[in-house]
């Protein structure tokens, strides 16, 4: 395994974990609160989920949408297709993914943040999406046979996992042959220096876990999956001064892409 995609030695990945889980806890019970990144419906449309998608899914997974890019034109999901969603937090994704699948098809939804778990659910059996489930659980480690699923999807997660390359490990692994992960994530164009990678606070927010984009498509390949497109998502705003320092310093951006498995 690469060191580059691997834990940082000087990163407590327990701290990290309990960060982040604070962190979106806090998006899906308060999303009207403040936060660093942005959310909700204005960012969704501004990243180009469909207006229309969007009135069809419950309003309140959409309030606690915490995503960084688009890439559902990129996964090309269809009628009777099984997806996962890694991380899944308030279950937005999960919802469109259901509404291309249909009926004949199944979305799981996997996150480790209780509270994320509970909101999405609630929200499932509220309005009735029958072929959607949500599972908690990690993204490294998801309860499901080799080959389950048709695609893999993904929106700001793996930035925040310590192992990249077991992330997309385990999505290959899910993946049946010739099945696509389409994700959207933060990567940067510099190596982020040690002092930003081992801080625990910078990684829950999604600056201080951001690989390098070469060594983050390595990983990708190093997995099985042969990468088919990436975008930049320059429609993503970072809005905290620390995040449009690491924009300016090192090329911290939001990409969309496809990886197919070979
Ligand atoms: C930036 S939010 C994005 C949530 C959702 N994809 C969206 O677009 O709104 C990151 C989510 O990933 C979850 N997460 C982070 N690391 C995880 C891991 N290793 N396993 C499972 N869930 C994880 C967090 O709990 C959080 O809900």
């Amino acid at each position: 395994m690469s060191t580059a995609t691997a834990a940082k030695p000087g990163l407590d990945t327990a701290d990290l974990e309990q960060k982040v889980k604070e962190m979106y806890r806090d998006v899906a019970r308060d999303p009207g609160g403040e936060f660093h990144f942005e959310m909700g419906r204005a960012l969704a449309e501004r990243l180009g989920y469909p207006p229309a998608d969007l009135d069809r899914i419950p309003a309140a997974a959409i309030d606690s949408f915490a995503g960084v890019g688009y890439y559902f034109h990129l996964a090309q999901l269809k009628e009777g297709e099984a997806v996962v969603d890694l991380g899944s937090g308030s279950g937005m994704d999960s919802f469109v993914a259901a509404l291309h699948v249909g009926a004949t098809g199944k979305v799981l939804g996997v996150d480790m943040t209780e509270e994320q778990l509970e909101k999405s659910e609630r929200l499932r059996a509220a309005a009735g999406f029958a072929s959607v489930s949500y599972q908690k659980g990690y993204i490294e480690r998801v309860p499901r046979a080799d080959g389950t699923f048709d695609a893999v999807i993904s929106n700001g997660v793996i930035n925040l996992a310590p192992d990249k390359q077991q992330a997309f490990n385990e999505a290959a692994r899910l993946l049946r042959r010739g099945g696509r992960l389409a994700i959207a994530d933060i990567v940067t164009e510099a190596q982020l220096p040690d002092g930003v990678t081992e801080k625990a606070d910078l990684w829950a927010a999604c600056i201080g876990g951001a690989m390098q984009v070469d060594q983050y498509l390595e990983a990708i390949k190093r997995a099985g999956l042969r990468l088919e497109t990436i975008q930049d998502n320059p429609q993503y705003r970072f809005i905290s001064d620390n995040a449009k320092s690491a924009v300016r310093k090192w090329g911290v951006k939001s990409v969309s892409l496809l990886a197919v498995k070979a």
